[in-house]
């Protein structure tokens, strides 16, 4: 497995991967599948130097993606960014999850980042345990603070200072 860029070739394997997850459970609470088109924003919305977009590559299969995404557009925000890692479901438990976001904490203060939080629905154990397990610690719970399928649902913050 190598972990590359992503590139615009990359963004349907990216939406196979993510897209289940919007339409089928609470790991993310986005709720609308994004157009091609919105696809391509979203990317050109993660300038690599800063934001970068990584996915994990096995023999040419996309089978994972992660990111850093700016947490507040506020300046004063700037050393924050949020960390997103998703794996195909066919890929899960070897690794990949763990190896990309790995790859962000090494890479975040080259991109200026310093602080990297995660939002994880509350009974997501596998990325609970993964970000836990990559140095993550846990800053608290947002109750009640979601609802998708008719699930409300708890957020829980977990975050990573490079600086500390
Ligand atoms: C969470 C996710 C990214 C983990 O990726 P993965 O490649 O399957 O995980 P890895 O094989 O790298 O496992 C790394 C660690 O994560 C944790 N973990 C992974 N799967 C787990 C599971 N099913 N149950 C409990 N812990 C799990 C463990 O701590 C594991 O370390 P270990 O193998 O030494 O026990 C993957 O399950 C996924 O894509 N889930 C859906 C999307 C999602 O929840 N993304 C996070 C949004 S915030």
């Amino acid at each position: 497995m190598v972990i590359r860029l992503a590139e615009p070739a990359d963004l349907p394997a990216i939406a196979a991967i993510y897209d289940p997850e919007v339409l089928g459970s609470t790991v993310t609470l986005e709720t609308v599948v994004r157009s091609p088109e919105e696809y391509r924003a979203w990317l050109r919305a993660h300038p690599p130097a800063r934001h970068p977009v990584f996915v994990a590559d096995v023999a040419g299969q996309v089978v994972g993606w992660a990111s850093l995404t700016a947490f507040s557009p506020r300046p004063g925000y700037d050393r924050c960014a949020e960390v997103s890692v998703y794996i195909h479901a066919a890929h899960r438990g070897c690794g990949h999850g763990r190896a990309l976001l790995q790859h962000l904490v090494a890479v975040a203060p080259s991109c200026g980042v310093l602080h990297l939080l995660a939002r994880i629905e509350g009974s997501a154990k596998p990325s609970l345990a993964l970000h836990a397990a990559a140095g993550f610690e846990r800053v608290g719970t947002l109750r009640r603070v979601g609802e998708k399928l008719g699930r409300v649902v708890d957020v829980v913050l977990m975050e990573r200072v490079l600086d500390a």
